[in-house]
């Protein structure tokens, strides 16, 4: 048996924001700085956290970052003005608004509000309609991250058979259009799918974003598959878990992405990315 390949997520998102970085240093000698609002409302320590990290990424890769905190209480009029505000100023670039929301507040609403040009999470109806063709400049976050995991391994996602668990806006469906466009043969599974085993069985490229900790077993996947878990769970012990029963799956996977240091890192370069890409959009340079 060839040995498993242990995807290094840190290591291709240092490379893509060092990438970044340079492009935004070649804007900055044209005049051009970069600038990315986060918007943060309530206090989930978990978004608390997902928010600090996005500002230490703005700094290493010289983008500037504005962050907007505001309280559990802020109407949905507050913060859709806020967002107004930011869609009318030339040198914000980017807006990302931290989810989930209080519950009083209409995410639809607030994606529907944000600049589809300043979209950087890529989830106003218009980029998902233009990720479906494939003309968006802007990417999923998550799934982009991920197709630059599968490019690392030097498997072609061409003809292969691919097998997405999970469904979600945010990651299982742009995931399948990615693959898609690619040229993957692309099932997507979820919790009414029969047979589900099987077809996981079946992938050559299984990306398992369930939300459910070892979901994904050994007897669930093929020999030499690439395995990339999307899941961040926490155990009882504190401890982070994925998705994918990591130890008892690694020794069959040809290549897998550890929790952490897989795809998670991957998100917030991705993130970096699509703001450099608003930025000269925005500016009309290339
Ligand atoms: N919460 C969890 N994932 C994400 C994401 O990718 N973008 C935003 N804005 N919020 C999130």
């Amino acid at each position: 048996m060839s040995q498993t390949k242990i995807i290094d997520g840190k290591a291709v998102s240092a490379q893509i924001k060092q990438q970044v970085a340079v492009q935004v240093s070649a804007l900055n000698e044209k005049g051009i700085q970069s600038c990315l609002a986060v918007i943060l409302v309530g206090d989930d320590p978990a978004s608390r956290v997902y928010v600090n990290n996005k500002k230490k990424a703005c700094e290493v890769c010289g983008i500037r970052s504005l962050e907007y905190t505001l309280s559990a209480q802020t109407t949905q009029d507050e913060l859709l003005a806020l967002i107004a505000k930011l869609n009318q100023d030339p040198d914000v670039n980017g807006i990302l608004v931290q989810l989930p929301l209080p519950r009083h507040i209409s995410e639809d609403a607030v994606i529907s509000a944000i600049d589809p040009a300043k979209d950087v999470d890529a989830f106003h109806p218009i980029n998902v309609g233009k990720i479906m063709q494939g003309t968006c400049t802007l990417l999923p976050c998550t799934p982009a991250g991920i197709m630059e995991l599968i490019a690392s391994t030097e498997i072609p996602v061409a003809g292969k058979d691919c097998v997405v668990i999970g469904r979600s806006n945010i990651v299982g469906k742009p995931m399948a259009m990615l693959l898609l466009h690619k040229n993957g043969t692309v099932t997507i599974c979820h919790s009414k799918t029969k047979d589900l085993k099987q077809k996981c069985k079946a992938a050559d490229i299984l990306v398992a974003a369930v939300g459910i900790p070892k979901f994904v077993t050994a007897d669930m996947v093929k020999e030499g598959a690439v395995v990339i878990d999307v899941g961040i769970n926490r155990l009882e012990d504190g401890s982070l878990c994925g998705d994918v029963d990591f130890d008892g799956v690694a020794p069959i996977a040809g290549a897998i992405t550890p929790v952490p240091g897989g795809v998670g890192p991957m998100t917030i370069a991705m993130l970096m990315q699509n703001t450099l890409t608003a930025t000269k959009d925005q500016n009309k340079v290339s």
